[in-house]
């Protein structure tokens, strides 16, 4: 039986400078802000500037969330970095944080769960630092989508952001108590017979080029909901948790459509779901953290809080953590 809780100990985000409104989109492919808005809630996303890397935009969030946490990269001994769009096919993307935070103890890798990353690899942290293995984790996800969109399809183009957002998590023995902070329950699942869904049509050992990304987005919309309030109930029975109790519902933010029906089918009060799609677009493995980041910074999510995290993304992949703050 595990006696120690993942405590999140910081939350920090970064956004590339510019960014691209739906109208900038207009000009590019037959669409407009209406049918954008509409369809997806998206106003405008930023796009990384040419030579910023993806680990450019995970070292400046990692950074942030070290500040918030008042810890230096020394305290930090794992380095888990969610993303579909390294630097390089390897090393991993992590590896190029942790020398640009100068740590040379400890571990760093990446995990690839597409939007489902982040999710993955704070379940990943979480069980690293139940064990005992590790003291302090960076959980980063950090993606720059704007590489693998082929810009002249509108019907993914205007879907998707770059950034990126970091949490610190400490081990702390555990207590006992009802309501002491730290992770309470992670849930995670993948059914790959839908890997055609959503997927990049390049890669390293199949045609040796990057690949654009591909979706048919009716298709995955349609599995969305159900998949995501699945993994939700999973972590309401683990935890006894309710719609009712938990006081914030940070999901993915791909779709506002999927967010609203989402939280309404799981009876989560609107006033309780954390919504930045607007502004960041699907930023993949970086929208959970980058829309932590905007409701711990705006003093929303406070201590002692239930936050709830979904995610559903490519493979399908798609999981649940639930967090007392
Ligand atoms: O984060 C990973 C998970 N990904 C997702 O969650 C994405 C899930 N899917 C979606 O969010 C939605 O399916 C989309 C936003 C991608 C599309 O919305 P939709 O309501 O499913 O639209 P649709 O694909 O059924 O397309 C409706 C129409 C089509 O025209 P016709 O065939 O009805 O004449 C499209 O060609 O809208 C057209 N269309 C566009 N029109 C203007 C597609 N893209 C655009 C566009 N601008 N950008």
């Amino acid at each position: 039986m595990s006696m120690i809780r993942s405590v999140v100990r910081g939350v920090g985000a970064y956004l590339p400078a510019h960014t691209l409104t739906n109208a900038d989109l207009a000009q590019m492919v037959d669409t407009s802000d209406d049918w954008i808005v509409q369809r997806t809630g998206i106003r405008e996303r930023h796009i990384a500037a040419e030579g910023e890397v993806t680990s450019d935009l995970a070292l400046n969030a990692a950074r942030a969330a070290l500040a918030d946490a008042g810890l230096e990269p020394g305290d930090i001994d794992l380095i888990v970095l969610a993303t579909s769009t390294p630097d390089n096919t390897f090393p991993a993307t992590a590896v190029s944080v942790q020398a640009g935070l100068g740590i040379t103890h400890g571990a760093a890798f990446d995990v690839q769960a597409v939007c489902s990353g982040f999710v993955f690899a704070l379940a990943t942290a979480d069980n690293f630092l139940k064990s005992g293995s590790f003291k302090r984790a960076l959980v980063i996800g950090a993606e720059t989508f704007s590489r693998i969109l082929d810009w002249s399809d509108r019907t993914t183009c205007v879907l998707f952001g770059d950034g990126a957002g970091a949490l610190v998590l400490e081990a702390v023995p555990a207590t006992g108590a009802a309501d002491e902070p730290g992770i309470m329950t992670t849930h995670l699942r993948s059914d790959g017979r839908h890997k055609n869904k959503l997927y990049v049509d390049g890669g390293v050992s199949s045609t040796k080029t990057t690949g654009f990304l591909r979706m048919e987005g009716r298709e995955v919309f349609r599995y969305a909901v159900g998949m995501i309030t699945d993994v939700i109930e999973d972590a309401f029975a683990a935890t006894g948790v309710t719609a009712q109790s938990l006081d914030w519902f940070v999901p993915h933010q791909a779709n506002r459509r999927i967010i609203d029906a989402s939280a309404n089918k799981l009876g989560i009060a609107a006033e309780k779901v954390v919504v930045t799609v607007d502004h960041h677009g699907n930023t993949s493995a970086a929208s959970i953290p980058l829309a932590l980041a905007s409701a711990h910074a705006d003093g929303r999510i406070k201590r002692g809080d239930i936050v709830l995290l979904e995610a559903m993304g490519g493979g399908f992949t798609w999981g649940s953590a639930l967090i007392r703050w």
